[in-house]
């Protein structure tokens, strides 16, 4: 079996959100929307991956396709609660209206129906996609409610003896809006309460409601909020709330942020980890295919982010890199060489107003306050696409970057998590330029 280190990788073919996302019986399990038969995006299956220590993933397979008439055309996005000891998984059931002729993983016309649905398996490893599964939510035909289309994604937690399930829905495709539901046992769920703003986009996908000590923080990724024609136009975000467990009334209490400033991150899904830490991975969203695996995986589209903390600090929100990703960084190196053996690189620096690095063709600067990077001279000929990307303005003239290089993803975590921003890039060189504090591998 395939396996991957530090991002969690396509083992072949196409990957977009982590799903599923549970410390369970001793093992991370990570599972993510895959279309197994090329890279690019399809009738939806939940692809599978365990891990010890978020750094260290091994590939299972595909762990849920379609079986139903409810499901038929798709496993889309969703989570997972342990529940007396079994795996439960939650996803949204995709039906299309009709297939595309010449393209059965397509809906014709975009237009199709969902439902939420989940399966249950006794040890997270065996899935049976026929005797298991079972739908819970049926399609949403009252529009006051939600939408039969756009209504998807639940994310499951538990508060006292309660289940909730947050679901990311629109009105009229025009203005985005979470529905939540609640439960007692995990399998009946009843509507409760929704919340809708003209800051959560067009249609919000993916929503996710953490209890951090200090309060909740809402994730969502709202479609349409960078729409200048660009990609992407829709956008990972984040924002303090407020949430009455006994009505499911949230409120956001400030104004959405992006959790990563490089505007490629997308989807992301939080989980506890084994020291109940909240942790948070996003998928990277890659505009093309890499077709050289040297691992025999063949052409893949599609990764994870690093896995980082969510954390308060001074009231401020920060995503600090996961210790176990930092503790593997422990070989000192000297440059970009161990990329070409596909290693990560993980460069610290401090950077003043004016100076730049370039990390193998990768620009990083920091100007009127803020880190700026560009990656124009490796991401050649890509159309459409944002080559540059600037953090917001820091309260110093000066910050401190710990930056991690893949092959294909640079990440800088920017005064310890304060800000990230991550770039997919394709074909880094050898250079190295600028004044780096250390510089290791794994
Ligand atoms: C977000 C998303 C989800 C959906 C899934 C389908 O990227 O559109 O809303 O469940 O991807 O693959």
């Amino acid at each position: 079996m395939i396996k991957d280190c530090m991002h969690l990788r396509a083992p072949g073919n196409w990957i977009n959100d982590p799903n599923g996302f549970l410390y369970y019986k001793g093992e991370y399990h990570l599972f993510y929307q895959h279309f197994p038969y090329a890279p690019r995006w399809g009738t939806m299956h939940w692809g599978h991956a365990v891990s010890r220590d978020l750094v260290h993933w091994e590939h299972l397979g595909v762990a849920l396709f379609p079986t139903k008439d409810y499901d038929q055309n798709g496993v889309f996005s969703g989570s997972a609660m342990e529940i007396d000891g079994r795996m439960h998984l939650y996803y949204s059931a995709v039906r299309y209206a009709q297939p595309q002729p010449e393209d059965i993983h397509l809906a014709l016309d975009d237009r199709f129906e969902t439902s939420q649905a989940m399966v249950v398996s006794e040890d997270g490893r065996h899935f049976d996609n026929w005797a298991d599964k079972q739908q819970i939510i049926p399609v949403i035909t009252d529009t006051t409610l939600g939408d039969r289309q756009h209504t998807r994604d639940p994310k499951v937690w538990k508060e006292g003896e309660t289940y909730y399930m947050v679901l990311g829905s629109t009105r009229d495709g025009a203005r985005g809006r979470v529905l939540f539901y609640r439960s007692a046992d995990g399998l009946s769920w009843t509507y409760a309460n929704q919340y809708a703003s003209p800051e959560l986009g067009r249609i919000l996908e993916c929503p996710d409601l953490a209890k951090l000590r200090e309060g909740y923080l809402f994730f969502g990724s709202p479609m349409g909020v960078t729409a200048d024609g660009l990609a992407y136009a829709d956008q990972a975000m984040y924002a303090r709330a407020d949430f009455d467990p006994e009505t499911c009334r949230m409120t956001l209490t400030e104004p959405l942020s992006f959790l990563d400033w490089g505007l490629d991150l997308y989807a992301p899904q939080s989980t506890l980890d084994q020291e109940g830490r909240r942790v948070v991975v996003g998928w990277m969203r890659m505009p093309r295919p890499v077709t050289d695996a040297p691992d025999g995986r063949g052409s893949w589209n599609g990764m994870m982010s690093l896995p980082r903390v969510v954390e308060m600090r001074e009231g401020q929100v920060c995503f600090p890199v996961h210790p176990n990703v930092s503790a593997c960084f422990t070989r000192p190196a000297s440059n970009l060489s161990p990329l070409a053996e596909g290693k990560p690189v993980r460069f610290r620096a401090s950077l003043r107003e004016g100076q730049t690095l370039d990390l193998g063709g990768y620009r990083i600067g920091m100007r009127e306050g803020r880190v700026e990077a560009d990656r124009s001279a490796v991401f050649a000929g890509l159309q459409g696409c944002r080559l540059t990307a600037r953090s917001p303005r820091l309260p110093e003239n000066r910050c401190h970057l710990d930056i991690f290089v893949d092959p294909n993803l640079v990440e800088i975590f920017i005064n310890d998590g304060r800000y990230v921003l991550s770039h997919v890039v394709y074909g880094l060189s050898g250079r190295l330029e600028g004044s780096v504090e250390s510089i290791f591998t794994i």
